[in-house]
Protein backbone atom coordinates (compact mmCIF):
# COMPACT_ATOMS: atom_id res chain seq x y z
CA UNK A 1 0.00 0.00 0.00
CA UNK A 2 1.81 3.57 -0.93
CA UNK A 3 0.60 6.10 1.01
CA UNK A 4 -1.80 7.73 -1.18
CA UNK A 5 -3.47 4.78 -0.85
CA UNK A 6 -3.60 4.91 2.94
CA UNK A 7 -7.32 6.02 3.35
CA UNK A 8 -8.55 5.72 7.04
CA UNK A 9 -12.31 5.80 6.29
CA UNK A 10 -13.75 4.25 3.17
CA UNK A 11 -17.18 3.68 1.88
CA UNK A 12 -17.00 1.28 -1.09
CA UNK A 13 -19.74 -0.91 -2.38
CA UNK A 14 -22.38 0.26 0.30
CA UNK A 15 -19.90 -0.39 3.04
CA UNK A 16 -18.41 1.74 5.62
CA UNK A 17 -14.75 0.48 6.17
CA UNK A 18 -12.22 1.80 8.46
CA UNK A 19 -8.52 1.27 8.64
CA UNK A 20 -7.73 -0.17 12.37
CA UNK A 21 -5.11 1.98 13.52
CA UNK A 22 -4.92 -0.23 16.57
CA UNK A 23 -3.03 -2.44 14.75
CA UNK A 24 -0.39 -0.40 12.80
CA UNK A 25 2.32 -0.99 11.38
CA UNK A 26 2.18 -4.76 12.36
CA UNK A 27 -1.23 -5.05 10.60
CA UNK A 28 -3.09 -3.41 7.52
CA UNK A 29 -6.96 -4.79 8.84
CA UNK A 30 -9.95 -2.75 7.07
CA UNK A 31 -13.03 -3.25 9.47
CA UNK A 32 -16.25 -2.65 8.43
CA UNK A 33 -18.81 -0.47 10.74
CA UNK A 34 -22.14 -1.32 10.77
CA UNK A 35 -23.93 -0.15 14.00
CA UNK A 36 -24.11 3.35 15.78
CA UNK A 37 -21.48 0.85 18.71
CA UNK A 38 -19.47 -0.02 15.90
CA UNK A 39 -18.45 3.43 15.29
CA UNK A 40 -18.40 4.34 19.11
CA UNK A 41 -16.14 2.14 19.64
CA UNK A 42 -13.52 2.12 16.92
CA UNK A 43 -13.76 6.42 17.61
CA UNK A 44 -12.97 5.48 21.06
CA UNK A 45 -10.26 2.68 20.92
CA UNK A 46 -8.22 5.12 18.34
CA UNK A 47 -9.05 2.59 15.72
CA UNK A 48 -9.98 5.82 13.90
CA UNK A 49 -8.19 8.58 15.18
CA UNK A 50 -7.03 12.30 14.57
CA UNK A 51 -9.21 15.29 14.58
CA UNK A 52 -10.85 15.59 11.28
CA UNK A 53 -10.71 11.54 10.44
CA UNK A 54 -13.07 10.65 13.40
CA UNK A 55 -15.18 13.99 12.35
CA UNK A 56 -15.25 11.72 8.36
CA UNK A 57 -16.10 8.79 10.62
CA UNK A 58 -19.03 9.86 12.19
CA UNK A 59 -20.36 11.54 9.50
CA UNK A 60 -20.52 8.38 7.55
CA UNK A 61 -21.00 6.21 10.92
CA UNK A 62 -24.49 8.18 11.00
CA UNK A 63 -25.59 7.29 7.80
CA UNK A 64 -24.58 3.63 8.18
CA UNK A 65 -26.03 3.63 11.48
CA UNK A 66 -30.05 4.78 10.24
CA UNK A 67 -30.07 3.71 6.92
CA UNK A 68 -32.07 0.64 8.06
CA UNK A 69 -34.43 2.68 10.11
CA UNK A 70 -38.37 1.83 9.71
CA UNK A 71 -39.14 4.89 9.95
CA UNK A 72 -41.89 5.90 7.43
CA UNK A 73 -41.89 10.09 8.04
CA UNK A 74 -38.99 12.47 8.19
CA UNK A 75 -40.91 13.22 11.73
CA UNK A 76 -40.32 10.38 12.83
CA UNK A 77 -36.77 9.75 11.40
CA UNK A 78 -35.16 12.86 12.36
CA UNK A 79 -35.43 11.77 16.73
CA UNK A 80 -33.82 8.33 15.84
CA UNK A 81 -30.88 10.38 14.12
CA UNK A 82 -30.79 12.43 16.41
CA UNK A 83 -30.82 10.23 19.40
CA UNK A 84 -27.53 8.30 17.46
CA UNK A 85 -25.53 11.37 17.00
CA UNK A 86 -25.96 11.90 20.32
CA UNK A 87 -24.39 8.52 21.52
CA UNK A 88 -21.33 8.55 19.17
CA UNK A 89 -20.72 12.35 20.25
CA UNK A 90 -19.69 10.77 23.45
CA UNK A 91 -17.08 8.91 22.47
CA UNK A 92 -14.54 11.50 22.82
CA UNK A 93 -14.36 14.59 24.01
CA UNK A 94 -11.00 16.73 23.01
CA UNK A 95 -11.54 16.80 19.24
CA UNK A 96 -14.25 19.44 18.05
CA UNK A 97 -14.39 17.54 14.37
CA UNK A 98 -16.10 14.74 16.14
CA UNK A 99 -19.09 17.43 17.49
CA UNK A 100 -18.75 19.63 14.59
CA UNK A 101 -19.87 16.91 11.81
CA UNK A 102 -22.34 15.17 13.78
CA UNK A 103 -24.39 18.67 13.88
CA UNK A 104 -23.60 19.63 10.12
CA UNK A 105 -25.02 16.26 9.41
CA UNK A 106 -28.35 17.01 11.87
CA UNK A 107 -28.37 20.73 10.75
CA UNK A 108 -28.57 19.32 7.14
CA UNK A 109 -31.27 16.36 7.88
CA UNK A 110 -33.40 19.13 10.31
CA UNK A 111 -34.05 21.35 7.04
CA UNK A 112 -34.90 18.84 4.85
CA UNK A 113 -37.74 18.87 2.66
CA UNK A 114 -38.68 15.24 1.62
CA UNK A 115 -39.25 11.53 2.41
CA UNK A 116 -37.52 9.39 4.19
CA UNK A 117 -35.31 7.32 1.60
CA UNK A 118 -34.29 10.95 0.02
CA UNK A 119 -32.77 11.76 3.34
CA UNK A 120 -30.92 8.90 3.50
CA UNK A 121 -29.43 9.70 0.76
CA UNK A 122 -28.96 13.33 1.50
CA UNK A 123 -27.20 11.47 4.51
CA UNK A 124 -24.77 9.70 2.83
CA UNK A 125 -23.90 12.83 0.54
CA UNK A 126 -23.08 14.90 3.01
CA UNK A 127 -20.99 12.78 4.87
CA UNK A 128 -19.20 12.45 1.02
CA UNK A 129 -18.90 16.05 1.15
CA UNK A 130 -17.06 16.55 4.32
CA UNK A 131 -14.70 14.08 3.37
CA UNK A 132 -13.88 15.63 0.44
CA UNK A 133 -13.74 18.59 1.83
CA UNK A 134 -11.67 17.81 4.38
CA UNK A 135 -9.07 16.41 1.74
CA UNK A 136 -9.06 19.68 -0.22
CA UNK A 137 -8.40 21.43 2.94
CA UNK A 138 -5.49 19.66 3.72
CA UNK A 139 -3.79 20.22 0.21
CA UNK A 140 -4.29 23.86 0.78
CA UNK A 141 -3.37 23.60 3.80
CA UNK A 142 0.08 21.81 2.64
CA UNK A 143 0.33 24.66 -0.01
CA UNK A 144 0.52 27.27 2.92
CA UNK A 145 2.21 25.26 5.03
CA UNK A 146 5.14 24.83 2.28
CA UNK A 147 5.62 28.58 1.72
CA UNK A 148 7.02 28.52 5.28
CA UNK A 149 9.16 26.00 4.82
CA UNK A 150 13.12 25.44 3.05
CA UNK A 151 14.26 22.84 1.33
CA UNK A 152 16.62 20.43 3.57
CA UNK A 153 15.09 21.61 6.65
CA UNK A 154 14.90 19.69 10.05
CA UNK A 155 11.14 18.88 10.70
CA UNK A 156 9.86 17.72 14.32
CA UNK A 157 6.75 16.68 14.64
CA UNK A 158 4.38 15.29 17.61
CA UNK A 159 1.80 12.83 17.52
CA UNK A 160 0.23 11.82 14.22
CA UNK A 161 -1.41 14.70 11.94
CA UNK A 162 -0.94 12.83 8.41
CA UNK A 163 -2.92 11.17 6.03
CA UNK A 164 -3.90 8.35 8.83
CA UNK A 165 -5.62 11.32 10.96
CA UNK A 166 -7.76 13.10 8.07
CA UNK A 167 -9.12 12.28 4.69
CA UNK A 168 -5.77 12.22 2.56
CA UNK A 169 -2.48 14.29 3.01
CA UNK A 170 -2.91 15.08 6.80
CA UNK A 171 -2.92 18.74 8.45
CA UNK A 172 1.09 18.87 9.26
CA UNK A 173 2.48 16.26 7.48
CA UNK A 174 0.43 17.89 4.58
CA UNK A 175 3.64 19.63 3.20
CA UNK A 176 6.18 17.59 3.48
CA UNK A 177 4.50 15.67 1.67
CA UNK A 178 4.29 18.58 -0.90
CA UNK A 179 7.66 19.23 -0.79
CA UNK A 180 9.06 15.86 -1.03
CA UNK A 181 7.24 15.64 -4.35
CA UNK A 182 9.46 18.68 -5.48
CA UNK A 183 12.55 17.37 -3.78
CA UNK A 184 13.21 19.42 -0.53
CA UNK A 185 14.76 16.54 0.94
CA UNK A 186 13.15 17.44 4.51
CA UNK A 187 14.92 15.35 7.36
CA UNK A 188 11.80 14.67 9.45
CA UNK A 189 11.96 13.61 13.93
CA UNK A 190 8.79 11.99 14.48
CA UNK A 191 8.52 11.93 18.41
CA UNK A 192 7.33 8.46 19.44
CA UNK A 193 4.41 10.33 21.45
CA UNK A 194 3.77 8.13 24.62
CA UNK A 195 1.69 6.20 25.41
CA UNK A 196 -0.20 5.38 22.84
CA UNK A 197 2.69 6.07 20.14
CA UNK A 198 1.03 7.53 17.28
CA UNK A 199 4.44 9.14 16.26
CA UNK A 200 6.75 5.74 15.99
CA UNK A 201 3.52 3.60 14.97
CA UNK A 202 1.77 5.44 12.60
CA UNK A 203 3.81 8.81 11.27
CA UNK A 204 7.17 7.28 11.01
CA UNK A 205 5.02 4.23 9.04
CA UNK A 206 3.30 6.74 6.61
CA UNK A 207 6.40 8.84 6.14
CA UNK A 208 8.59 6.10 5.52
CA UNK A 209 6.27 5.08 2.83
CA UNK A 210 6.48 7.95 1.05
CA UNK A 211 9.60 7.80 1.31
CA UNK A 212 11.10 10.61 3.37
CA UNK A 213 13.83 10.72 5.45
CA UNK A 214 12.20 10.11 8.96
CA UNK A 215 13.66 9.59 12.01
CA UNK A 216 12.14 8.25 14.97
CA UNK A 217 12.90 9.75 18.71
CA UNK A 218 11.53 9.55 21.80
CA UNK A 219 9.53 12.08 23.43
CA UNK A 220 12.21 13.03 26.11
CA UNK A 221 14.83 13.74 22.82
CA UNK A 222 13.09 16.63 21.79
CA UNK A 223 15.21 19.02 23.49
CA UNK A 224 18.63 17.60 22.40
CA UNK A 225 17.69 17.66 18.82
CA UNK A 226 16.57 21.00 19.28
CA UNK A 227 19.87 22.06 20.71
CA UNK A 228 22.02 20.14 18.07
CA UNK A 229 20.73 22.65 15.53
CA UNK A 230 18.72 19.74 13.77
CA UNK A 231 15.46 21.05 13.79
CA UNK A 232 14.38 24.85 12.02
CA UNK A 233 10.75 24.17 12.48
CA UNK A 234 7.84 22.19 14.14
CA UNK A 235 5.15 21.11 12.45
CA UNK A 236 1.65 19.76 14.58
CA UNK A 237 -1.87 18.99 14.29
CA UNK A 238 -5.07 20.32 16.63
CA UNK A 239 -8.02 18.74 18.26
CA UNK A 240 -9.41 22.18 18.98
CA UNK A 241 -8.44 25.65 19.11
CA UNK A 242 -10.23 28.38 21.47
CA UNK A 243 -11.20 31.76 19.60
CA UNK A 244 -7.93 33.01 21.49
CA UNK A 245 -5.79 30.59 19.71
CA UNK A 246 -5.13 28.37 22.70
CA UNK A 247 -4.50 24.87 20.53
CA UNK A 248 -5.55 21.71 22.12
CA UNK A 249 -3.51 18.78 20.47
CA UNK A 250 -1.58 15.18 21.35
CA UNK A 251 -0.41 15.25 25.45
CA UNK A 252 2.88 16.47 24.80
CA UNK A 253 2.71 19.32 22.40
CA UNK A 254 2.78 22.31 24.81
CA UNK A 255 6.37 20.90 26.35
CA UNK A 256 7.65 20.75 22.09
CA UNK A 257 6.00 24.76 21.73
CA UNK A 258 7.46 25.92 25.07
CA UNK A 259 11.20 24.32 24.30
CA UNK A 260 11.19 25.76 20.84
CA UNK A 261 10.31 29.03 22.09
CA UNK A 262 13.44 28.43 24.14
CA UNK A 263 15.73 27.48 21.02
CA UNK A 264 14.07 30.11 18.54
CA UNK A 265 12.55 27.68 16.48
CA UNK A 266 9.26 28.44 14.85
CA UNK A 267 6.29 26.40 15.96
CA UNK A 268 3.33 25.93 13.25
CA UNK A 269 0.04 24.15 14.39
CA UNK A 270 -2.30 23.27 11.42
CA UNK A 271 -5.58 23.54 11.65
CA UNK A 272 -8.63 23.03 9.33
CA UNK A 273 -11.19 25.66 9.73
CA UNK A 274 -13.75 22.50 11.18
CA UNK A 275 -11.04 22.44 14.27
CA UNK A 276 -11.77 26.21 15.30
CA UNK A 277 -13.91 26.59 17.93
CA UNK A 278 -15.12 29.78 18.43
CA UNK A 279 -17.54 29.21 21.27
CA UNK A 280 -14.36 28.07 23.32
CA UNK A 281 -12.99 31.36 24.68
CA UNK A 282 -9.69 30.08 25.77
CA UNK A 283 -7.60 26.98 26.56
CA UNK A 284 -8.91 26.55 29.77
CA UNK A 285 -12.50 25.90 28.55
CA UNK A 286 -11.28 22.68 26.69
CA UNK A 287 -12.46 19.41 27.95
CA UNK A 288 -8.84 17.15 28.30
CA UNK A 289 -9.94 13.12 27.65
CA UNK A 290 -8.87 10.73 30.29
CA UNK A 291 -8.08 7.82 29.44
CA UNK A 292 -7.17 4.17 31.37
CA UNK A 293 -4.22 4.62 33.37
CA UNK A 294 -3.54 0.83 31.73
CA UNK A 295 -2.59 2.76 28.42
CA UNK A 296 0.61 3.83 30.63
CA UNK A 297 1.38 1.18 33.09
CA UNK A 298 0.95 -2.29 31.24
CA UNK A 299 0.18 -1.78 27.46
CA UNK A 300 2.82 -2.49 25.38
CA UNK A 301 4.70 -5.18 26.64
CA UNK A 302 3.94 -8.41 27.90
CA UNK A 303 5.23 -7.80 31.17
CA UNK A 304 4.21 -5.12 33.28
CA UNK A 305 5.78 -1.37 32.91
CA UNK A 306 4.91 -0.46 36.07
CA UNK A 307 4.92 -2.05 39.74
CA UNK A 308 1.42 -3.40 40.26
CA UNK A 309 -1.36 -0.81 41.65
CA UNK A 310 0.57 2.12 40.73
CA UNK A 311 -1.30 5.34 40.14
CA UNK A 312 -1.53 6.96 37.09
CA UNK A 313 -2.59 10.23 35.27
CA UNK A 314 -3.15 10.05 31.58
CA UNK A 315 -4.47 12.95 29.79
CA UNK A 316 -4.39 12.29 26.27
CA UNK A 317 -4.29 15.78 25.37
CA UNK A 318 -2.68 19.20 26.62
CA UNK A 319 -3.03 22.65 25.84
CA UNK A 320 -0.27 25.06 24.33
CA UNK A 321 -1.72 28.90 25.04
CA UNK A 322 -1.21 30.88 21.76
CA UNK A 323 1.65 32.76 22.92
CA UNK A 324 4.24 29.80 22.02
CA UNK A 325 2.34 29.38 18.32
CA UNK A 326 4.07 31.14 15.95
CA UNK A 327 1.24 30.77 13.36
CA UNK A 328 -1.56 28.91 12.34
CA UNK A 329 -1.77 27.18 9.37
CA UNK A 330 -5.76 26.94 7.91
CA UNK A 331 -7.17 26.17 4.45
CA UNK A 332 -7.92 29.45 4.00
CA UNK A 333 -4.52 31.16 4.85
CA UNK A 334 -1.95 31.64 7.44
CA UNK A 335 -3.01 33.09 10.71
CA UNK A 336 -0.90 35.00 13.16
CA UNK A 337 -0.86 37.00 16.30
CA UNK A 338 -2.85 38.56 17.83
CA UNK A 339 -4.98 35.34 16.87
CA UNK A 340 -8.58 36.52 18.73
CA UNK A 341 -8.87 39.27 16.45
CA UNK A 342 -7.20 37.33 13.66
CA UNK A 343 -9.38 34.33 13.98
CA UNK A 344 -12.29 36.31 14.30
CA UNK A 345 -11.42 38.07 10.93
CA UNK A 346 -10.92 35.04 9.30
CA UNK A 347 -14.19 33.72 10.26
CA UNK A 348 -15.80 36.60 8.84
CA UNK A 349 -13.86 36.62 5.29
CA UNK A 350 -14.76 33.21 4.90
CA UNK A 351 -17.83 32.54 6.35
CA UNK A 352 -20.30 31.07 3.41
O1 LIG B 1 -5.54 10.66 20.28
P1 LIG B 1 -5.38 10.94 18.81
O2 LIG B 1 -4.44 10.01 18.13
O3 LIG B 1 -6.73 11.04 18.12
O4 LIG B 1 -4.74 12.40 18.76
C1 LIG B 1 -4.51 12.97 17.50
C2 LIG B 1 -3.84 14.29 17.56
O5 LIG B 1 -3.56 14.82 18.61
C3 LIG B 1 -3.63 14.97 16.24
O6 LIG B 1 -2.47 15.74 16.27
C4 LIG B 1 -4.83 15.88 15.94
O7 LIG B 1 -6.02 15.16 16.02
C5 LIG B 1 -4.73 16.52 14.61
S1 LIG B 1 -4.90 15.36 13.30
C6 LIG B 1 -4.82 16.18 11.84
Amino acid sequence: MKVSEVVPVKFVGGKMLILDQSKLPGEEKYLEMETKEDIYVAIKKLKVRGAPAIGVAAAYGLYVSTRHSHAKTLKEFRPEVKEVADYIVKARPTAVNLSWALSRMMDRLDTFNGDVSDAKQMLLSEADKIRVEDENSCHKMGEYGLTLLKPGMGILTHCNAGTLATAKYGTSLAPIYLGTEKNYDFKVFADETRPLLQGARLTAWELTKAGVDVTLICDNMASIVMKNGWIDAVVVGCDRMAANGDGANKIGTSAVAILAKEYGIPFYMFVPTSTIDYDTKTGDDIQIELRDGKEISEMWYKQPMAPQGVKTYNPSFDVTPARYITAVITENGIVRAPYEENLLKLKERTVK
